[in-house]
């Protein structure tokens, strides 16, 4: 079992988009049962709530559920996933701080498993714009998300194909 972890600040825009983008794309490839996913907040403004309804309503319209209540990262999640995948660098920064040794390895920023994006994009923040804002967030989570799948394939599921 691989663990994922998505991690933005609030945990309700973000994050829980990417979290709801690769469920779906492990449902499409049968692949549930062997990668498990989460997401969550570095701020604990949130904690408890939903999604936030525009991105539930724009994930909807793909055909994407966003399950997810927001939580707060803990240091202790360090252990309890293998990729802890930010959706921005302030967020890398901010968990990059709170890891201990090896825990540091485990730290990414989603958008560098994408090669259409340059290394060290942030996915952008879409709390206080437009519909626009929460578009853009599945467009960049979908792509990335599909190559963050074919890597864990190439990597760590070798034998499944
Ligand atoms: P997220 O967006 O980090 O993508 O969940 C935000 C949600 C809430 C706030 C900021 C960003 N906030 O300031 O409450």
């Amino acid at each position: 079992m691989i663990r994922l972890c998505f991690v933005c600040l609030g945990n309700i825009c973000r994050s829980p988009t990417a979290e709801g983008v690769m469920l779906h794309l492990l449902r499409q490839e049968g692949l549930q049962s062997q990668v498990q996913v989460e997401s969550a907040g570095t701020a604990a403004y949130h904690c408890g709530e939903r999604a936030d309804s525009r991105s539930r309503a724009a994930a909807r319209q793909r055909g994407v559920e966003l399950p997810s209540r927001a939580c707060q990262f803990q240091a202790s999640d360090f252990d309890r996933f293998d990729y802890v995948l930010c959706m921005d660098s302030s967020n890398l920064q901010n968990l990059a701080a709170q890891a201990k040794g090896n825990q540091r390895q485990k730290l990414h920023l989603l958008l560098d498993f994408d090669p259409n994006s340059p290394k060290g994009r942030n996915v952008p923040d879409p709390y206080y714009g437009g519909q626009h804002g929460f578009e853009e967030v599945l467009d960049l989570c979908f792509s990335a998300c599909h190559h963050l799948l074919q890597f864990i394939k190439q990597h760590h599921l070798v034998n499944q194909d």
